[in-house]
């Protein structure tokens, strides 16, 4: 009888727990052969964890493999396709849960691929995708604040998004004159020498964006869920909009390259550090280059 109690009370705070949502969630997605977990996007979708209390993390669950024994021998063509089911399922599942949370996704290499796939659409005929729409839900995809790619193999030159030394196109590429519908709220870190997103042939390269990168897609990523949280409309219902909070620095010169410094609704610093200067993207976010 007492246990029996006792079992009641932890099933019901176990649900009230569930109940209580993040007001923001990390999706992270790994690379092939990588473990199960976050893989090499891990120090980057932590930071991300840190700069927001109570944010919270999720690894999307599939194969990152390409046909290794160590993974399970699942060609790169169906984990692919998993993985863009695996990202809209968990993405829709969390925001019917949580609507008001803001998302942020994060992936590397074939886990870049699948959330490029998954947020952009577009199908992906390299991998059998035939499907040109985007998997995510409309609701969903308004809360999505951020995307980060990191040795993406879609990569394709003069996407407004593109970051680094790539003038090439990755083993997966768009189409040409490919454009996704969520541009401004994405960064794709590719370099010249990666063999799997660009034409290069130093695999270390692919494997150092976390390092080489990391710093700036933090920015990047709290720029945009900031802006998220504190912009009007369904989102982010229990941040005070910052209108006595004055920016960190009004000061000129304190954004860093790639952060935001304009946009409609922003309130944030708007001056770039040397040598960058703040270019408009669109109406709503402009950007130190
Ligand atoms: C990669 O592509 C770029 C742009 O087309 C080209 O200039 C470069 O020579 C290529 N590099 C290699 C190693 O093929």
């Amino acid at each position: 009888m007492t246990i029996r109690a006792a079992s009641l009370i932890l099933l019901f705070g176990a649900t009230l727990a569930a109940a209580q949502c993040a007001q923001v969630h990390i999706f992270g997605a790994r690379e092939t052969t990588a473990p199960p977990g976050y893989g090499t996007a891990a120090s980057v979708v932590s930071s991300i964890i840190s700069a927001f209390p109570g944010a919270t993390g999720e690894v999307i669950n599939y194969p990152a493999c390409g046909g290794q024994a160590s993974c399970g021998g699942v060609s790169y063509a169906s984990s692919a396709v998993q993985g863009v089911a695996a990202v809209a399922s968990q993405v829709n599942a969390f925001n019917s849960q949580c609507p008001n949370a803001v998302l942020v996704l994060v992936g590397y290499s074939q886990g870049g691929q699948i959330m490029d796939d998954a947020y952009c659409g577009g199908g992906d005929t390299n991998e059998g995708l035939s499907s040109t729409a985007i998997p995510i839900s409309a609701a969903a995809q308004k809360k999505i604040a951020a995307a980060i790619f990191m040795g993406d193999p879609r990569h394709i030159p003069g996407l407004s998004y593109n970051v680094g030394t790539c003038q090439a196109s990755g083993f997966a590429p768009r189409p040409t004159g490919f454009q996704c519908p969520y541009a401004s709220n994405i960064q794709s870190y590719c370099d010249a020498a990666d063999p799997y997103c660009c034409n290069g042939s130093d695999a270390n390269t692919h494997q150092g964006y976390a390092v080489e990168y990391g710093a700036v897609a933090l920015t990047f990523v709290k720029n945009k869920v900031n802006a998220l949280l504190s912009g009007g409309g369904s989102g982010g219902g229990t941040t005070t909009v910052g209108t006595t909070t004055p920016p960190s620095s009004p000061t000129g010169g304190s954004v860093a390259h790639w952060g935001q410094c304009g946009g409609q609704g922003w309130t944030g610093a708007t001056a770039c550090q040397a040598p960058y200067t703040c270019q408009a993207a669109n109406a709503y976010y402009s950007q130190c280059l």
